[in-house]
Formats: C-alpha cells, sequence, structure tokens
C-alpha cells in the first residue's frame, strides 16, 4: 500500500486544538431572527477544505509586508517574493519527495495540470491509434482532457474497470496494457469510493512496456504520505485547495526527463528566454511550464498550508481520518436502507451512500438544515455512478477537523431524513 496509515491509539492527535486553528468551524448555518443556528458540521473537504488561521494569516502577511511580482524585478521587494515563491517549490518537493524543485510546476488547479500533460506531452508525443489507459472512477479532469486530446490526434482511450467494492481491476489492467498503450492516467484515491489505488503496481506494470504513468493525486495527497519516487510516478498531480490552502494552486510532478522534452502548453511571459519575431526560445522546465504571472500569494498560502499538515504529521491526520471513516461507516451502515458506495479495503476516508426511497438531493437538502454539509451529485465522475448504477449520491468526507460527534451528527441527520420521508 502506497499510503501509509499508523495505528491511532499511538497517536496523541489533539482534534479539538486542530479546530481552533478554523476560524469558520466555530460558526453556526441558518441562523433565523431570535433563533440561534446549527454549528457547522463540514463533511464537503473532498470538495474543497476549510482554511486553518495560519494559511489566512500567511497570506495576508503576505500582502501586507512583502507583496510584488516575482521573477521580474531588481528591486528588494521583486526579490522577496520570488524568494519565498520559490521557498514553496521546495516544500512542495518535499512533501512528494520529488528528486528537485524543478520536478514541481505550479499550475492553476488539478485540472490544469492534466489539461497541461494532454496538451504538452500528448499532443507531441501520441499520435492516432494511440492507447491511453484510464479507469472507470476517474474524475472528469482526468477523462476529458485526454477526450479532447482523442478527438485532436486520434488516440483511443481504454477503461480499468472495478470491482462491487470499487477495487481496481489490476488483472483487466494488465490485459489492458500493450504496445498501443503510450500513457497511463488514473487516479492515487478516487473522489467518490474512496479507492486508494495500488499506484506502484500501475507503475511497474506500465513500466515494464516502457509506458509513463500519470497519478491524480488529488485526493491521495491530502489523506496519506506520497512518495512519488517510492511509486515511481512519472506525473503526479494535486491541487492546493483540498490541501486546505487557497484556491487557485495546482501542482505538477514531473521527472525531469519527461518535463525537459516536453514542448511549452501556454506562451507568455516569464516562459522565455528570448523572443523576437523570427523566434523565440523557452526556459528549462518548471518555468517553460509557467506563462504569465502565477497565483503569487496563494502559492503563499499552500506553502503556509503544507507547513500546518507536516506540524500534525502526516501519519497522525491519516490515522485520525481512518479512525473517523471506520466510526461513520459502522454507524452509517446500521440505518436501514442506507446503501454505501466504495468499501475498498484501506480506502481513504470518503463515504459516498444512497437512502433508499429519497432523492440524494432531498438527503443534501435536509441533512443540511441540521448544520450537515455534504455533497450530492455525481461528483464530476459520472462513467463511476452509472457503473454502479446509482446515478447521484450523497456523499460525506472527512478532514482532519472532523469528529466523531459529526459523524454521528450525519448518521443524525439522516435518520431524521428517513423519518420526513416515512422511508
Ligand atoms: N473534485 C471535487 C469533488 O470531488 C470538486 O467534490
Amino acid at each position: 500500500m502506497d499510503t501509509q496509515i499508523a495505528d491511532p491509539t499511538l497517536t496523541t492527535y489533539d482534534v479539538e486544538r486542530v479546530r481552533a486553528d478554523f476560524p469558520v468551524l466555530s460558526r453556526t448555518v441558518h441562523d433565523r431572527k431570535g433563533k440561534p443556528g446549527k454549528p457547522l458540521v463540514y463533511l464537503d473537504s473532498a470538495a474543497s477544505a476549510q482554511k486553518p488561521r495560519q494559511v489566512i494569516d500567511a497570506m495576508t502577511r503576505f500582502l501586507e509586508e512583502d507583496y510584488s511580482n516575482i521573477h521580474r524585478g531588481v528591486h528588494f521587494l521583486s526579490q522577496t517574493a520570488t524568494d519565498q515563491f520559490e521557498a514553496v517549490r521546495g516544500k512542495v518537493a518535499r512533501f512528494l519527495n520529488a528528486p528537485s524543485e524543478r520536478n514541481i510546476v505550479f499550475t492553476r488547479s488539478a485540472t490544469e495540470a492534466v489539461n497541461l500533460v494532454a496538451h504538452s506531452y500528448g499532443r507531441a508525443f501520441l499520435s492516432e491509434g494511440d492507447e491511453i489507459i484510464l479507469s472507470v472512477m476517474e474524475h472528469h479532469a482526468n477523462i476529458v482532457p485526454w477526450q479532447l486530446l482523442q478527438a485532436d490526434k486520434g488516440v483511443r482511450i481504454k477503461v480499468v474497470p472495478v470491482d462491487d467494492r470499487g477495487v481496481l481491476d489490476l488483472d483487466a489492467y494488465a490485459d489492458l496494457l500493450s504496445d498501443r498503450t503510450k500513457l497511463v492516467a488514473i487516479t492515487h484515491c478516487s473522489n467518490v469510493l474512496g479507492t486508494v489505488t495500488p499506484a506502484k503496481e500501475i507503475a511497474r506494470l506500465a513500466h515494464e512496456r516502457g509506458v509513463p504513468v500519470l497519478f491524480d493525486g488529488s485526493q491521495a495527497a491530502v489523506h496519506g504520505v506520497v512518495d512519488v519516487q517510492d511509486i515511481d510516478a512519472d506525473f503526479y498531480i494535486m491541487t492546493g485547495h483540498k490541501l486546505y490552502g487557497p484556491t487557485g494552486t495546482g501542482v505538477l510532478y514531473g521527472k525531469y526527463d519527461l518535463l525537459k522534452k516536453m514542448p511549452p502548453y501556454q506562451g507568455g511571459g516569464d516562459m522565455i528566454e528570448s523572443v523576437s519575431f523570427e523566434g523565440t526560445t523557452f526556459k528549462l522546465p518548471p518555468a517553460r511550464f509557467e506563462a504569465g504571472t502565477p497565483a503569487i500569494t496563494e502559492v503563499i498560502g499552500l506553502g503556509a498550508a503544507l507547513d500546518y499538515i507536516e506540524s500534525l504529521g502526516r501519519e497522525a491526520i491519516a490515522a485520525h481520518e481512518h479512525d473517523l471513516l471506520r466510526y461513520a461507516t459502522e454507524k452509517l451502515s446500521q440505518v436501514e436502507g442506507v446503501r454505501i458506495i466504495g468499501t475498498a479495503p484501506g480506502k481513504g476516508p470518503i463515504l459516498s451512500f444512497t437512502v433508499e426511497g429519497v432523492h440524494p438531493h432531498d438527503v443534501g437538502t435536509i441533512v443540511d438544515q441540521y448544520g450537515v454539509a455534504v455533497r450530492v451529485g455525481r461528483h464530476c465522475a459520472e462513467p463511476l455512478s452509472e457503473r454502479f448504477g446509482v446515478g447521484p449520491t450523497a456523499r460525506a468526507s472527512f478532514a482532519l477537523y472532523n469528529t466523531r460527534a459529526e459523524a454521528d451528527a450525519l448518521v443524525s441527520s439522516v435518520i431524521a431524513v428517513k423519518e420526513f420521508f416515512g422511508a
């Protein structure tokens, strides 16, 4: 297993202290005149995580004291802003155990990072008839960019199935790999099922045929320790806003020999060596892929978020979330008519479910009246909802600040939904 989970009994994780770092968690929702609202129970962190004071403060401090454009100025502020921005690249490299910060490209989102690989690597090195292997549990962000490439270049997409628990079918994957396979792009943790995929084995099998592998780590990087060198990932993607950092920050890790041979994806300032109307030359990666002014303040915020996560300890966080998942799964399973979608062993803290006889949007709307925020819908993974034949589902996702009491609140609000509908 690539995601390491520590024994929860060995940790001294103080969730109340952690919660105190997140200003929004002390608010109530649905307050009405003369009537106090309900305490917020935020179980939608897989969509976007809340931000600790440390992140908010780091961004405010940077804006108040050090803000300037980067890589462009000889003046003091530009130099200090550049140093702080580039220091975050180093933090991201350490977070993923990348060999160097030159393996780290900043993007505006995980989606943009997948598009970067599809447009740059895909257009340069894939041609008609070449095959890309995805899995049925991919987020649309790891499907649609490849479909655009399919329309453009005539590549073919092959899809690895999952079993009824949501476990990736490794034998089917091995069978799909062939001389025609030119890229594998698979999630490291499903945003719907929580399934953690065997990344190391996926990479090993692909590499036997010389095929590079991209992992979408948007969820996995939040819930475990990711080591891109141990996995032997060729590309690894994560997103800042799910990591308790701001929106507008994504990361593409790439092996340097791959990045180096990839052409630019967007053109503009900061990615060139020299420009003339006769011809333009480009910087080496990662600068080559960072055209234009980046999300400077937000990257500073991402650095603070990674520091925050490290200060709590990723193994301790994973153990805490794993305990919550186990507890909530056990309680929710006892509610008659509830079906949990995604029961893979070792899954991440994501709990998708349906309630017999009640539309998931009604589930989401009613639990919200009790202060419980869950996501409802197909979670940007329509092929997966077809695979399970369930249509939309409700999804509770657990983060480093959630508690067992919040899992109880989820369960009692679902019971209230059933009572409301007489289901
Ligand atoms: N990808 C995000 C989710 O799963 C938005 O909710």
